[in-house]
């Protein structure tokens, strides 16, 4: 299987890329194709909503998300979403990927993609996934997606926290499951 690893901190080596590369070592050793997009340092505007795709066309903005990552999307068949938790929710450089799946909605929904989600928090709270995984769950049913997995990292809020909680090995056990 071809899969997709979006990371979207700017901490390269943070909690969510200890949570990612787990997930990539995992998943290697069953000899799927990674390809990792970093979200860091790439030219992807917010959706303008002009609404000149109509949800299933090319989009006005010429940036990096129309140039290179709507193809990478379109030929993978696992989408692996790796997130700091932001205010209780998906971070911002994330949130605009998911927008812009509006220029190609039909199509994209009609792929039936494999998703995972990998997030790492500071909290250790019952509280602190609700809106994040509540809003990954619902994307999932609207884009017809199905959900491989979630590693929802509480008490990671620093990549040595992150590297002696049970979390890692938690992502890299999903990594080996995928088939
Ligand atoms: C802008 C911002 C907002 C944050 N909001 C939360 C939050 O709501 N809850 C929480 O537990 N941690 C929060 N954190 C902490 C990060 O989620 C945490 O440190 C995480 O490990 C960062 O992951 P990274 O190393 O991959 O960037 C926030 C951090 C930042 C920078």
């Amino acid at each position: 299987m071809k899969i997709l690893v979006l990371k979207s901190s700017g901490n390269k080596k943070g909690s969510s890329a200890i949570l990612a590369d787990e997930f990539i070592r995992g998943a290697k050793e069953r000899q799927h194709e990674i390809v990792e997009y970093s979200l860091t340092g790439k030219d992807i505007r917010p959706c303008r909503g002009c609404n000149a795709c109509g949800m299933n066309g090319a989009c006005v903005q010429k940036d990096d998300y129309e140039k290179e990552l709507k193809d990478l999307i379109r030929k993978t068949d696992m989408i692996v979403f790796a997130m700091p938790v932001y205010y209780y929710n998906w971070p911002a450089q994330l949130k605009v990927v998911v927008d812009r799946f509006y220029s190609f909605t039909t199509e994209l929904t009609e792929m039936h993609k494999k998703t995972v989600l990998l997030a790492a928090a500071w909290d250790n709270t019952p509280t602190v996934f609700r809106v994040t995984k509540a809003y990954y769950e619902t994307i999932c049913d609207y884009m017809q997606f199905t959900d491989c997995g979630m590693v929802l990292g509480g008490g990671c809020g620093t990549p040595d926290m992150t590297r002696s909680s049970k979390y890692p090995a938690q992502a890299y056990e999903l990594g080996r499951s995928i088939c």
